[in-house]
Parts: C-alpha cells; structure tokens; sequence
C-alpha cells in the first residue's frame, strides 16, 4: 500500500518510521511519503492560509497549494488501477473512524492524506478531488485537535495493521474490539500473563483450566460486563438475538 501526507509539520509524522508502521515500511508493506505544503507556495513567507470569507475567528487554509500539492501527489503515481488512489481529510466534521472504515480503507492502494491546520481547508478542494478520487472526510472522535496531523498517525496505525503480514499472528486481530464475528460488538475482555500469582493478585482459575469451553464462556463474560460497564450504547443498539441466554443473565 501507498501513503502520501501532505502537511506543513512534515516532522510530526516521525512516528511513522518506528514500531508496526516502521517495520512494515522496512519489509517494503507500506511505501510511506511524507510532503511539505510549503513546498508548493510561491511566496517569499509560504503562505497557506488566509482570513475566512464571511469573517469569523482564525484562519482557513488556501485552495492553490494544496491544488499543486495534490496534482503533482497524484501525478507521481501509477497506482490507479482497480480502486484507485482514495484521499482522506481528517476533521472533526467528518464520518467516524471505527474499525470498518478501518478494515475498507485497507483495501485501497494507495491513500492520500491531507491533514488540515486552522479552521480546515477551502472547501472547493474537497469539492474538486471529490469530482476524480474517493474522498473520505474522516473524524477520529468527538474532540478538536490543533490539526490532523495526529488523526493522520491514528488511522495510519489502524489500517497498516490490518494489511496481510503485517502483525505477527495473523489471529492477533480477529479477537480484536470491533472486529466482525462472533464478539462483534462487544469489547475485549481483560486479558492476563505469568506470573500466576504478582502482588498477591491471582489469575481467573477457569484460564488455567484447560476447558476450552468454559474458557470461551468466562471470556464472552467478561466482554458482556466491560461492554455494559464502559459502552452501554454498543449493547443499546446490538440486535438482542445476538445474545445468548448467559449474556442475558449478566
Ligand atoms: N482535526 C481536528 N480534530 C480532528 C478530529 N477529531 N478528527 C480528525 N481530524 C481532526
């Protein structure tokens, strides 16, 4: 998979040569391109922003860098075939982030980020890429960031993850919270190591059991009790025939 991000902090996406991301650039998995706005301003102070039309606080980011940003991004690739090149505008007014949007945006080739400062970007360039390229306008929750350099970072490391041989053990995903199947919509449930016994504090008898069957019940359990506990609204809106006979009795 391809990644460009287009940013005026290209060193706030470092993290991206380090653990999971790092690794799977070092293996050839990700091909991870970072680009400086600036660079496409042709002014003595790279200017990329400007006061809002309609007046109102802070400043609003100007369509032409990122128009020349974009068409020489673009234009460097060959990757179009199949689902072509997608673009993902992180903002707070966009679509949730969740482990579907995840798992879809895995599937693309290539992905390119154009993460905003200020008050966002001209929306005509939304308006223009969305017309030639899949634009996902994407939020990673209900809170405003200084920019979507960290949105960037967040859904990066959620998707690479997801791309073949990139984690270990190609199992370590499908227990995950919010992966699709037979815990769909029930959080992952507290997990343990060795030693036994650390401070005094025991592990669940029923691990060490080797009953895998009731191994399966105390772990179904205990995703029901988190669930309820830490994200009442993601049992709300479970379709109830989901639920067995013990979740019911929790
Ligand atoms: N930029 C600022 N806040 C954001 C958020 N919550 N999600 C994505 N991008 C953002």
């Amino acid at each position: 998979m391809r990644l460009d991000v287009i940013t005026i902090f290209p060193e706030y996406l470092e993290p991206l040569n380090v653990s999971l991301v790092g690794k799977a650039r070092a293996r050839g998995q990700l091909d991870v391109r970072v680009h400086d706005l600036r660079e496409w301003t042709h002014d003595r102070h790279n200017t990329v922003d400007d006061t809002p039309y309609g007046g109102g606080p802070g400043m609003v980011m100007k369509p032409e860098p990122w128009g020349e940003a974009l068409d020489a991004v673009l234009d460097s690739g060959t990757e179009r075939d199949g689902a072509g090149p997608a673009l993902v505008v992180p903002t707070p007014s966009g679509r949730p982030f969740t482990q579907a949007l995840a798992m879809e945006l895995s599937e693309r080739p290539w992905l390119v980020f154009a993460p905003a400062r200020y008050e966002g970007i001209d929306r005509r360039v939304i308006d223009e890429y969305g017309q030639r390229l899949d634009v996902y306008e994407v939020s990673i929750g209900d809170y405003v960031l200084a920019g979507g350099e960290a949105a960037v970072l967040v859904i990066t490391e959620a998707v690479a993850r997801l791309l073949p041989g990139v984690l270990g053990n190609a199992e370590s995903h499908r227990d995950d919270s919010f992966a699709p199947g037979a815990m769909a919509d029930l959080l992952e449930g507290p997990v343990y190591t060795k030693p036994p016994e650390w401070r005094g504090r025991t592990i669940p008898d029923v691990l060490v059991s080797g009953h895998h069957g009731k191994i399966a019940r105390w772990r179904r359990d205990e995703a029901f009790r988190r669930t309820a506990s830490n994200r009442p609204d993601l049992i709300e809106r479970c379709d109830p025939a989901s639920f067995d006979k013990g979740d019911r009795a929790i």
